[in-house]
């Protein structure tokens, strides 16, 4: 199973974490996803759009870590922004989530951003039970980000996260989607 579809779900949570609490003047399409593991026999990572005619794309995905994911690993997400989406227009913008212990990294955000996010579509633990977070074998079916967690205005372009986790095993994924604010959308 690969922990990738969950993890680019949730680098897009990640990535906006700047502020909360109220609607979401934004809307989000996954455009792109892949992922990588140096060593599938410990940990497989797998990601996918799902595209249905026209409903808005999805994600689903696995992750599978076969070794504790603790203090010993370090993740990092690194988060660039292109205005039309061309590869050469990809600057590099100060909203990823510096090097830090997963441990670290999911109490800072699982509680509030990744759990709420993905709840109903994933096998994430609720909070407050028992090693929430410390399972390590994710199932994403189709999801969809409620958004969460993450700012109500988001400028708009497209977004490219590069998740990555090092430490015994080095894996992860890059996560590429685009932004739109609804204002835009209804026209005005
Ligand atoms: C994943 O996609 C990124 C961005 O397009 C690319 O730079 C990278 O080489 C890809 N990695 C793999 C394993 O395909």
């Amino acid at each position: 199973m690969n922990i990738q579809s969950t993890v680019s779900g949730i680098a897009a949570i990640l990535l906006l974490h700047l502020s909360c609490c109220s609607a979401r003047l934004w809307d989000f399409e996954p455009m792109f996803v892949n992922t990588t593991s140096a060593d599938e026999s410990l940990v497989q990572i797998h990601a996918e759009i799902v595209r249905k005619g026209r409903e808005t794309p999805s994600i689903s995905g696995t992750l599978d870590c076969q070794y504790p994911l603790d203090e010993t690993t370090l993740v990092e997400a690194v988060v660039y922004r292109s205005q039309t989406g061309s590869e050469d227009d990809y600057k590099l913008t100060p909203w990823g989530i510096p090097r830090k212990t997963f441990t670290e990294y999911m109490r800072e955000y699982y509680n509030n951003m990744i759990y709420p996010n993905f709840e109903g579509c994933s096998n994430l633990a609720k909070p407050g039970t028992e090693n929430a977070w410390s399972k390590v074998n994710y199932v994403f079916d189709e999801c969809i980000p409620t958004g969460k967690g993450l700012p109500e205005i988001v400028p708009e372009g497209y977004y490219k996260i590069q998740f990555t986790a090092t430490g015994r095993v080095e894996w992860g994924f890059v996560f590429v989607m685009r932004i739109v604010s609804k204002s835009n959308m209804m026209g005005y």
